[in-house]
């Protein structure tokens, strides 16, 4: 299917020229290595992981794809949720310059595929038994229409709320489980001088924090008929307006209002500036590389309400078919990506969690046991995310994106008032079309 339409449709050059590689935007990025004489061993790689634990974690792959002879070269685009690297990433196709790979996440990967733009890895998945060492659930975001078309790297948990130890012990606050103990803790946090809450008004990540508190009044099973079935019945709920209430409550709790990188607030949380903060399990991560570590110095619980469910999204890199010109070093990059190794090391720096079943579960993180345990029980409830594109479209995602960053942007705004755009915005994205359903297995 990618032969015929990539050929046809999307003659891309073999390899982008390396002056114009080097010319795509990627603010934060490493710089790109020097060009060898050997370009077939080079894969230009396009992402966004451009925080300290981030560019760690992908220099990790770097390092094990050049003990393979494969050359990373860096094509990072900075921005927190990927937008601008997606933007970029559309630029450089539309314009024949192509990266080899590229970081692309569940709906995204499918737009694509479906386009006829990715690298077919049905190979390297049966060769490496993907389906037998992976979860389902992993595997069910890697296939469009029976075919494998990115390889995971790790699986991120989205409802996580942490609670900076050090500062709950000095001020003799008791670490807080349910809303009304972070309420009180809030206040007695404030009276101490110490912000409670480290938000920022990035639109992704406010939009991150709102599904967390959705999936919390929600439910497993609405949220699911929410963003998984896009129903928009769902969003008549009672449950939708007490979620914007909850995200107005939560900002209050913050500084003061503005638009900063997730890792200032980080960097706020681990200095103890802020003392709770609801993230992505990348934060995780970044906390690592500040010398910080879950269990010890921070408490890592589910956001309020969601405790036993897992709000997931999995990072994956799809290999750009182009002319497949550098299809072996694609699928051995691949293979790579999946191998039990690189998927402890990658992980244990990412702050995500492997994609395979059988990897050994004690070399984690105590924080990182606790999201692999979890997503492996079969009985847990694993929900996808919205906003880091497991469940609706780039358009339909960043919709959603910008009617939660308004509400929150907008105190004269009610709960009320944002649920009814919200459903508006439902009704006009439409219901799911077939062949992007993704059945959470
Ligand atoms: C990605 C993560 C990344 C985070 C912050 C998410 O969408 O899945 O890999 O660390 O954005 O940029």
């Amino acid at each position: 299917m990618a032969r015929m339409f990539a050929l046809l449709a999307f003659a891309l050059p073999a390899a982008a020229p390396l002056g114009l590689i080097a010319a795509a935007p990627s603010s934060s990025a490493a710089p790109a290595p020097p060009a060898t004489s050997d370009s077939t061993t080079e894969l230009n790689v396009l992402h966004w992981w451009t925080s300290a634990s981030e560019r760690a974690a992908a220099d990790h792959v770097a390092a094990r794809m050049s003990e393979l002879g494969l050359r990373w070269v860096d094509g990072a685009v900075a921005g927190g949720g990927g937008g601008p690297a997606i933007k970029v990433l559309n630029e450089r196709t539309l314009r024949g310059m192509a990266p080899k790979v590229a970081q692309l996440n569940g709906q995204a990967t499918i737009e694509w595929a479906e386009m006829g733009l990715l690298l077919e890895l049905d190979g390297v998945a049966k060769r490496r038994q993907w389906a037998r060492t992976m979860f389902p659930q992993v595997m069910a975001q890697l296939n469009v229409r029976e075919h494998v078309v990115a390889a995971p790297l790790g699986i991120h948990r989205i409802n996580n709320l942490y609670l900076n130890k050090a500062v709950f012990r000095r001020l003799n606050i008791e670490l807080p489980t349910h809303w009304s103990g972070l309420q009180s803790a809030a206040l007695a946090l404030r009276a101490a001088g110490v912000t409670p809450v480290a938000f920022s008004d990035e639109p992704w990540q406010v939009a991150t924090v709102f599904e967390t508190l959705l999936l919390a009044e929600a439910g497993p099973a609405l949220y699911r008929r929410m963003v998984e079935q896009r129903d928009p019945q769902a969003f008549n709920d009672p449950s939708v307006e007490r979620a914007f209430q909850r995200l107005r409550d939560w900002r209050n709790l913050a500084a003061g209002p503005g638009e900063r990188p997730w890792t200032q607030l980080v960097a706020d949380f681990a200095a103890g500036r802020a003392a709770m903060l609801i993230m992505g399990d990348w934060a995780r991560g970044e906390l690592g590389t500040l010398g910080l570590e879950g269990g010890r110095d921070f408490a890592c619980q589910a956001v309020p309400g969601t405790s036993g469910v897992h709000q997931f999204s999995i990072d994956t890199l799809a290999m750009l078919a182009g002319n497949y010109s550098a299809q072996a070093e694609q699928e051995k990059m691949a293979e790579l990506l999946g191998s039990a190794t690189l998927q402890l090391g990658y992980n244990r720096i990412k702050g995500s969690v492997p994609v395979r079943r059988d990897v050994p579960v004690d070399e984690l993180d105590y924080c990182a046991q606790q999201s692999y345990q979890l997503f492996a029980n079969p009985a847990t409830a694993r929900v996808p995310s919205l906003v880091h594109r497991m469940a609706f479209d780039e358009v339909g995602k960043n919709a959603f994106i910008e009617t939660v960053h308004r509400f929150a942007l907008d105190p004269k705004q009610t709960p009320a008032a944002a649920q009814r755009k919200l459903q508006g915005l439902l009704r006009a994205l439409g219901p799911k079309s077939m062949k992007s359903v993704q059945a959470t297995p």
